[in-house]
């Protein structure tokens, strides 16, 4: 069976080196995939977002199954695309995509079907966007651009005059393009964020281990937004009785929206929630596996990825038995100096061998590139770190003493992932 796996990431990398374990022995493609795949899969130099392009390759070179990863192409189409010319894909439709695709269709689904989330209003005038803040007048208030953003079109604006700000620079200034067109204004809401990405075939829905991320850039939650510096799994701060209370609330009512609309929803759904002193809320939902949550679920997971992916796509999970480890996992996310403004790519990794692998953690490849047959960077976000262990500690102790036999130019990495999650096992 030949799979072609669309993107070129750590995640990307996380979800081959769990396919190559199936029983179905699949022969493994990464478009464009990244100089650490290289080492799992035949990587093929075609763009993620090139849907004509990958759609060829796919029908050309017989491919089996494809595994849509990445946001943008599935918010693009890629699925229909490719399930249109007979090849059977793991991820949304374009319609169902539109749950992260567009912040103001996800939060109007939220609205109508009384699912938690902080309350808002949307705009596509910033003159009514700004007489509405100040009629609002409370502070933080949270201005998020309708459409993708890598990540990072999300405003915490702490004053007026940084609300007014934000909302010149997305609608009018455009920094984030057409996904500017619109906004959302929502209440800032507080708690710890925990991330649960979920299978379903829109039938069922099966929660996968809950995991912790780490957006911002430095130690001690201060920076920047990154993509996510590092996680861990699982999120001790999600309990059993929150994991009950989401599924009856937000999780099962989320599907069933997505079918009541005409939307049916066959992928993973990546519900991303902040424990609230008034319970859990849905702070945003992805179209996808989480970067770097998936180099720590995955590891975790106790089952055939391949006939999992198969089943949402043929309608058939309930079918499907697979469970989740007791361990804990711990990925610790290696970035070039400068990122997520400005970085140099092209410095060269040591500390990797001829896989780029080292053997104390496995390495999930983010942004590498193979030069002479060296390792070289070639993003922001470089090296996953990966490690589980018996427990957090464990784990974590094992991601950190992996990560200091590494080394590039500028590389920096934040010393401090898990410890949040740490003082709430304690
Ligand atoms: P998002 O891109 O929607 O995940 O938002 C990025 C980050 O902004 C989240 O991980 C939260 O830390 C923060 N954030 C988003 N919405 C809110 C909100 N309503 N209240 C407080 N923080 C928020
Ligand atoms: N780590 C956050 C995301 O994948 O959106």
């Amino acid at each position: 069976m030949k799979v072609l796996v669309v993107g070129g990431g750590g995640r990307e990398h996380a979800i081959i080196k769990k396919l190559k374990e199936s029983k179905k022995k699949p022969e493994l493609y990464a478009a464009p995939g990244n100089g650490g795949i290289a080492a799992d899969a035949v990587c093929v130099p075609i763009k993620a977002t090139d849907i004509d392009a990958m759609v060829e390759y796919a029908v050309e070179n017989g491919i089996d199954f494809c595994v849509v990863a990445p946001d943008d192409p599935l918010v693009l189409g890629m699925v229909d695309a490719m399930e249109e010319k007979g090849i059977r894909c793991f991820g949304p439709s374009k319609a169902a995509a539109a749950l992260e695709g567009s912040k103001v269709f996800s939060k109007g689904l939220m609205k109508k079907y009384g699912i938690p989330t902080a309350a808002y209003e949307t705009f596509d005038d910033p003159q009514k966007a700004l007489e509405y803040v100040k009629a609002q007048n409370s502070y933080p208030t949270v201005i998020k651009a309708d459409g993708l953003a890598l990540g990072k079109g999300v405003i915490i604006a702490e004053d007026f005059d940084a609300a007014r700000d934000g909302i010149h620079s997305i609608m009018e200034d455009k920094i984030f393009g057409q996904s500017g067109n619109r906004i959302v204004i929502e209440e800032f809401l507080t708690g710890p964020e925990v991330s649960v990405l979920s299978f379903t075939d829109s039938h069922t829905l099966v929660p996968m281990i809950s995991s912790m991320d780490h957006k911002r850039a430095l130690d001690g939650d201060q920076g920047l937004n990154t993509g996510g510096m590092g996680t861990v799994a699982p999120n001790p701060f999600y309990t059993e009785k929150i994991a009950k209370q989401c599924m009856d609330e937000i999780f099962i009512p989320t599907m069933n929206a997505m079918n009541a609309e005409g939307r049916p929803f066959k992928g993973v759904i990546y519900f991303g929630l902040m424990l609230t002193p008034n319970g859990p809320k849905v702070i945003e939902y992805n179209c996808r596996f989480g970067d770097p949550e998936t180099q720590v679920v995955l590891p975790l997971l106790q089952g055939d990825l391949l006939e999992i992916f198969e089943a949402c796509r043929d309608e058939r999970l309930a079918d499907v038995a697979f469970s989740f480890s007791a361990r804990s996992a711990a990925c610790v996310m290696l970035a070039s100096g400068g990122y997520p403004v400005k970085y140099e790519s092209g410095k060269e990794i040591t500390g990797l061998d001829e896989n780029g692998q080292c053997d104390k953690a496995v390495i999930y490849h983010s942004g590498t590139k193979r030069v002479d047959g060296k390792f070289v960077t070639a993003g922001g976000r470089v090296l996953g770190v990966s490690a589980t262990g018996k427990d957090l500690m464990q784990a974590l102790g094992r991601a950190y003493e992996a990560a200091e036999g590494i080394s590039f130019e500028a590389m920096h990495y934040r010393k401090d992932i898990g410890k949040r999650a740490l003082s709430a096992v304690r």
